[in-house]
């Protein structure tokens, strides 16, 4: 098979606060980025991945593999596109260029086999490929400049975003190249096709399937991995 995972793990953690990236915090004996890799590469038909590392990166273990599954790693850039751009340019020749390719945070460790499973057997039956998101809860609001609400937004087939995403690599190399020479900041690789008129099969995926970005998220994922009795 053919079908890699390109994981960006080059960002630098802002909002997450402390001195070692969040993607290299322990969790259960092991670098947070480790639980998302396992959660890719466990997967039968997912047969290796690109880590995208920050320049100067002197954390990354240097693993080869991971559940016995073929590593690469390459240097990122400034913004997370750039990023997924160095990821895609890393991948190995023998995935073509109409191949799809998933893009997975490091930071999103709790991905599960079922929305997985889920959207590489419905993406893959699509044209231009498919997300994961999961539907809004709470009650929108859109403020004025002087913070009072000027109304409320309907929040019916409204969804966030989440990884993995999947697209065929040349069309999302072009789309993130575009977005990135018109000087637009995409925050998830299918915005940068839907600028291209792609319109991406959106499905459905569990609402653990949570980025960590602030010491809460962390604190989240201990939990969860606590009831497991890990
Ligand atoms: N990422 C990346 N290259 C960047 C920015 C982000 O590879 N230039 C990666 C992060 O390492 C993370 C994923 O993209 O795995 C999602 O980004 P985010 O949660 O925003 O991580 P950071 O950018 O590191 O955090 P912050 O925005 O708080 O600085
Ligand atoms: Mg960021």
């Amino acid at each position: 098979g053919r079908l890699w995972a390109v994981v960006p793990a080059a960002g630098r953690g802002a909002r997450f606060g402390g001195d070692v990236p969040k993607q290299y915090l322990d969790v259960a004996g092991e670098p947070l980025l480790a639980h998302a890799l396992r959660a890719l590469l466990a997967h039968p038909k997912v047969n290796g991945a690109v880590v995208v590392l920050a320049d100067g990166d002197e954390r990354w273990p240097g693993w080869a593999e991971f559940e016995g599954k073929p590593l690469r790693t390459c240097i990122g850039g400034d913004a997370r596109a750039d990023s997924v751009l160095a990821g895609l340019a890393a991948l190995p020749d023998e995935v073509r260029a109409d191949d799809f390719v998933l893009v997975h945070d490091a930071a999103r460790p709790n991905l599960s086999a079922a929305d997985l499973d889920q959207l590489l057997e419905r993406g893959r039956g699509d044209p231009v490929g498919a997300i994961l998101a999961a539907p809004v809860r709470d009650t929108l609001k859109r403020s004025g400049d002087d913070g009072g609400i000027d109304r409320t937004e309907p929040r019916e087939r409204l969804w966030r975003a989440l990884t993995p995403q999947l697209f065929r690599r040349l069309q999302l190399s072009r789309a993130l190249e575009a977005a990135r020479d018109a000087g637009i900041e995409i925050t998830d690789e299918s915005m940068a096709m839907e600028r291209q008129g792609h319109r991406p099969l959106l499905v459905e995926g569990a609402e653990d399937n949570f980025k960590v970005t602030t010491p809460a998220d962390l604190a989240r994922f201990e939990f969860v991995l606590a009831r497991r009795g890990l």
